[in-house]
Formats: C-alpha cells, sequence, structure tokens
C-alpha cells in the first residue's frame, strides 16, 4: 500500500528520504511527497506520479534539514491528485503526517473538526490525523500527550509518523507495520525494512499499539496509555544487492530469472524449523490453507499436492471469504496462512479469526519479520529475497517448493523432490524465454485469452490468467478444462486464443480432448506440453518430468514471460501495474 518513512540524524533528510522512497515505492506509487525541518521551519514538497519523476519536478532531493518525513501513495481515500499526496500539514505547517492505512471513522472526526475550525485542504483519511495532533498538541502543549490522544480518537488499521517544527519524530503502529531503524547517525522509522536497510541493519519491530517518539538523539517506545514498553533491537539479514536491477530492465523479469536460484534457496529449510511445522500440522484433524491472489492459487495447489501424495484432505480459502467459511473452527483444526510479503490484510484477518478460535496457525512467507510471521506458531520463511516487481513470480515457485517438501515428508518420501533435478527443468524453462517473446508479439493485440487446466494445472491456469490481467491489461481466465462444457464453449470462435496447460500427465487424454472441441470451433490453441501435438496451433515446450505434481512450477514461468512480454510490447511498466500495490494491507 503506503509507504512512509522519517529520519531523524546528522545528514540530510531528503536526499536520504528520497532514496528511502524508491526503495519501498513497490509499495504504492501514484503520488509521493516529502516534508522536511530547516531551522525550526516546515518545508513540503508532494505531487503525483513516481519518485523519480516528481522529484525531477520538485527537487525534493534538496530540501534542507536532517529532520523529515517521506510518503508514497496507493489511494484509498480522494483521487491521485496533488492535494491528496502526503505529508499532510497542520497547525500552520508546525505539524506534518505521513499514513499508511484506513481511519475508518474519519469522516466522524473531520466534520467535528471542521465544526471547531480546522480547515482542510485534501479529500484523505490521513488529513485528519494532522489535524487531531496539532487540536492535542495546542491542549496540552506536549507531544507524547498529542499522540496519544489522538491515537485513541483513531479507528481503523494504520500506522502514521509525524514531524513537529521544534524536530520531534513521533511514529505509530496499530495493525499496519512499523520499524525503527537504529544507525550510528540517526533513526529511521519506515514501514519497511527497505526503507533503511542501504542505513543499517538494526531494526526495532514496534509491536500493536507502540507509539514512539525520537528526540535529543534518543528514542523512546510506550504504549497508548503513555506506559513505556521494551522492544528488542533485532539484526535484518537481507542483501542490499538484491534490490537493485542490475543488468535487467525492470525487476520482474529478473525475479523471474531468479527462479533457478530462489527455489535452491526455498529448499534449503532449516530442520528444528520443518520438524516444529510438521508437528503441528500432523497433529491436526482438519487443514485449512488461507492466503491471496498468488498465494492463494499456491493453497490451490497445496490442496492438489496433500491430497494425492499425502491423502491428507485439505482445503483452500481465499482469505478475503475467510470470515464468511472460517468462522466455526474446531480447536483441532490448523490453518496454514500463505504469503509473500506477510502483511495482507485480509490474510492476517484470517489468521486472527483463526487465533481467536483457539487454533494453530502455521505459516509459509517470504517476509520472514512480518505481522504474518510474528503471528505464527511456527513459520517457515520462503527465502526468495524481495520481490520488488508487483506480479509475484519468484516468491510463488518458493512457496510450491515449501509445499513439495511438506507433502513430501507428510508421504515418507514418495513424492521424491529431488533439487537437482528440479533446477534442470527450470533452467531449460528459462533459456527458453525468446519463444514466449515471439509468441507474445503476436498475441499482443488480442482483448482476451483463455487458458485451461485440470486438477493441479487449473490453479496454474488461475495464476497465468492473474499475471497476464495485472501485467499487461488483458482480460484472462483461468477454466478447469472439465467447465469447458459447461459454458465457456460458447466463447470459443475464429480469433479465440485458448492456452492448454497440457502436459504428458493422468490429466492429457482429456485435455487433449478439449484442446479438440476448441479447435474444431476455429479458435486458436496455444499448447504448454512436454510433447507436441497436431491439434497445436503454437507450442510452448516443457521438459518432461518425473513426478506430475511438479509440473506447476515449469508451467508457471512460462507464462510469467508471456505475461511480462505482453506488458512490454504494450509500452507497461511491468513492475509498476496501474492501481495496484505489492501489499495489499488494506481491506
Ligand atoms: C499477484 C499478486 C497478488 C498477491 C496478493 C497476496 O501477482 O502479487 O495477487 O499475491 O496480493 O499478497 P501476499 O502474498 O503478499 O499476501
Amino acid at each position: 500500500m503506503c509507504s512512509i518513512i522519517g529520519y531523524k540524524g546528522k545528514n540530510f533528510a531528503a536526499p536520504i528520504l528520497v532514496n528511502s522512497l524508491k526503495r519501498m515505492e513497490y509499495r504504492g506509487y501514484d503520488s509521493v511527497g516529502v516534508a522536511t525541518i530547516d531551522e525550526g521551519k516546515m518545508l513540503v514538497r508532494k505531487g503525483t506520479g513516481k519518485v523519480a519523476e516528481v522529484n525531477k519536478k520538485l527537487d525534493m532531493s534538496h530540501m534542507l534539514g536532517n529532520i523529515g518525513i517521506g510518503h508514497t501513495r496507493w489511494a484509498t481515500h480522494g483521487g491521485v491528485t496533488d492535494k491528496n499526496a502526503h505529508p499532510h500539514a497542520a497547525g500552520d505547517n508546525k505539524i506534518a503526517v505521513v499514513h499508511n492505512g484506513i481511519i475508518e471513522n474519519y469522516k466522524e472526526l473531520k466534520s467535528e473538526l471542521i465544526k471547531t475550525g480546522y480547515i482542510f485542504a485534501s479529500e484523505t483519511d490521513s488529513e485528519v490525523i494532522a489535524h487531531l495532533l496539532n487540536l492535542y498538541f495546542n491542549e496540552t502543549k506536549n507531544i507524547k500527550q498529542a499522540l496519544m490522544k489522538t491515537c485513541k480518537r483513531l479507528q481503523g488499521a494504520y500506522a502514521f509518523v509525524a514531524v513537529f517544527d521544534d524536530g520531534t519524530i513521533g511514529g505509530v503502529r496499530y495493525e499496519e507495520p512499523l520499524i525503527v531503524g537504529v544507525a550510528k547517525d540517526g533513526y529511521f522509522v519506515s514501514s519497511d525494512v527497505l526503507g533503511f536497510l542501504e542505513h543499517t541493519d538494526k531494526a526495532i519491530f514496534l509491536d500493536n499499539g507502540d507509539i514512539t517518539i525520537v528526540n535529543d538523539d534518543k528514542i523512546q517506545i510506550f504504549d497508548f496509555n503513555g506506559k513505556p514498553v521494551d522492544r528488542p533491537i533485532t539484526q535484518v539479514a537481507w542483501e542490499l544487492g538484491d534490490i537493485d536491477k542490475g543488468k535487467y530492465a525492470h525487476h520482474t523479469l529478473k525475479e523471474i530469472d531468479e527462479q533457478k536460484l530462489s527455489i535452491v534457496k526455498a529448499y534449503n529449510q532449516e530442520e528444528a524449523r520443518m520438524k516444529k511445522f510438521l508437528r503441528i500440522l500432523r497433529a491436526a484433524k482438519n487443514v485449512y490453507i488461507v492466503g491471496s491472489g498468488t498465494s492463494y492459487h499456491s493453497a490451490l495447489v497445496a490442496k492438489h499436492v496433500f491430497g494425492m501424495y499425502a491423502k491428507m484432505r485439505v482445503e483452500a480459502v481465499m482469505s478475503s471469504e475467510s470470515k464468511y467459511v472460517l468462522s466455526f473452527l474446531d480447536e483441532d483444526s490448523v490453518v496454514i496462512a500463505i504469503s509473500q510479503s506477510g502483511e495482507t490484510a485480509d490474510v492476517l484477518d484470517s489468521v486472527r479469526l483463526a487465533k481467536s478460535q483457539g487454533v494453530k496457525v502455521l505459516s509459509i512467507v517470504n517476509v520472514t519479520t512480518s505481522s504474518l510471521a510474528r503471528m505464527s506458531d511456527a513459520f517457515l520463511g520462503t527465502n526468495s529475497g524481495p520481490e520488488i516487481g508487483v506480479a509475484a513470480t519468484k516468491s510463488f515457485t518458493a512457496q510450491l517448493i515449501i509445499i513439495y517438501a511438506l507433502a513430501d515428508r507428510l508421504c515418507r518420501g514418495k513424492l521424491g523432490l529431488d533439487k537437482e533435478k528440479l533446477i534442470h527443468a527450470v533452467d531449460s524453462v528459462l533459456s527458453n524465454k525468446s519463444t514466449i517473446e515471439k509468441l507474445a508479439q503476436e498475441l499482443k493485440n488480442n482483448k482476451d485469452l483463455y487458458l485451461l487446466g485440470r486438477s493441479l494445472h487449473y490453479p496454474i491456469a488461475l495464476e497465468g490468467a492473474l499475471k497476464v490481467k495485472e501485467l499487461a491489461y488483458v482480460h484472462a481466465e483461468g477454466i478447469a478444462a472439465g467447465e469447458l462444457k459447461h459454458g465457456p464453449l460458447a466463447l470459443m470462435e475464429k480469433n479465440t486464443i485458448v492456452m492448454i496447460l497440457n502436459p504428458h500427465d493422468t490429466t492429457f487424454n482429456d485435455t487433449i480432448s478439449n484442446a479438440h472441441e476448441i479447435k474444431a470451433r476455429g479458435a486458436t490453441v496455444v499448447g504448454l506440453s512436454d510433447q507436441k501435438e497436431d491439434v497445436y496451433d503454437y507450442w510452448i515446450p516443457i521438459p518432461a518430468l518425473s513426478e506430475e505434481a511438479f509440473y506447476p512450477i515449469v508451467e508457471v514461468i512460462p507464462l510469467q514471460f508471456l505475461a511480462y512480454y505482453l506488458a512490454v510490447g504494450k509500452n507497461i511498466d511491468p513492475d509498476y501495474p496501474r492501481n495496484l500495490a505489492k501489499s495489499v494491507t488494506v481491506r
């Protein structure tokens, strides 16, 4: 969603903040802003566009002062306009605020503040925070009191950072992440460790309901009642190099290519963690796997793999639907949450719902310092490193590897997960990107794309469709191949493009029949298979694998490439698709 950052230290704040915002831009990228305090005077510059564009226009990085806050926005309340960009200032520029999350009761607060004489400059929910801080600061002449009183008025999920013209920075965490970076020559308060990892790997992860104040070269942390709380300093492990695109045109392409390595990192799990995870899983009578978007597709693959190999019946549930279906769990159930970010609001809601019923929560998560990892009884890290492209790519295949590793343990090795063979197979699909690039050229003007698959291939049809929609803005639909005759066949005609996920496994005979049915209606058939068939107008080769469970890995990579090249062919920036954000921390 939005990214927020504050800095107070010995260096100029603005260039540091602009750089941090660039690193966190994947979280939200419709507008940007920075506020600094220079000799007791607040300076604010903000506007719509990406960080580099706005910086070029407004020269934010040359603002003076060694204290400041910054923001990248993903609009929720109020359109994408300069006025709605953060920071929002109040009290004649005495206070400025950047916010991530949603203030649910902002309408009531806003009308109350307007009645008291406050004038609002934006349509955002966030601006109420700035005016409330101003109101309570005027009343108490005390920043700590102003922060505490403001928090008590806010409802919703939020994290915010405020800067005061005396040089104090205040930060609050409530259901949205906020992390303090402790550097040699200053402090950061940020929604993501990527905001400060270039300067320090020492982090304090604030808990829900924590308020922090950075002033006089020190930091205080207390709860909403003002009681001091102790939070440890943790060392953050990620390699900074991973955040750069290197020789690649886009993060997305780099991250697709990285999968040869990232699947190995996912495979290499700490034995003690794995054992703890399996112990809880084995003890469960009912297993529900939750996730959103791509991570939900992993849950669907898990449902098949656990069923086929471990003979374990599990339910895959979309996190956004969980409150309607998981509100009556037995205590001997287990919920496995899958998430790249570990901050997706819907996923965290599912976890809270499970915990409120006394159910144990396991997670498969990339960001191991995230809220999800912290809330879980045990977790396995996908170890993919930062995924900057908004579309999930390497994190998806890493999730699948963990699912295979778990299933293999549960069925005592019958699945036969062989790291070397998988790397070889992944390597071969990665080296075939030029075939997909050519196909993307031919398909780039098509308005619709259908993807068909059965069993394990159906979640990959859904995932391929999601990638094509979000990256290339092409209408794409994943269809369970057996459902074709129950309706979608009506769509098949000349110029319809259908991709068939069709390796030679137990689904082959049924799916090839579907290919013929489609072809007979004049549609174009693209076969994604280990063998060429006459019915295919185009063939995307994938390697033949010993076990059908592993096909999702080699099927999804060509689809990731297809979505990427379709986007590039249409001049869309695949790293930052319109209207989306990497981590969806709103409901
Ligand atoms: C699709 C995509 C999203 C995410 C979803 C869940 O490419 O990136 O659908 O998969 O928002 O995010 P996480 O996995 O962070 O919970």
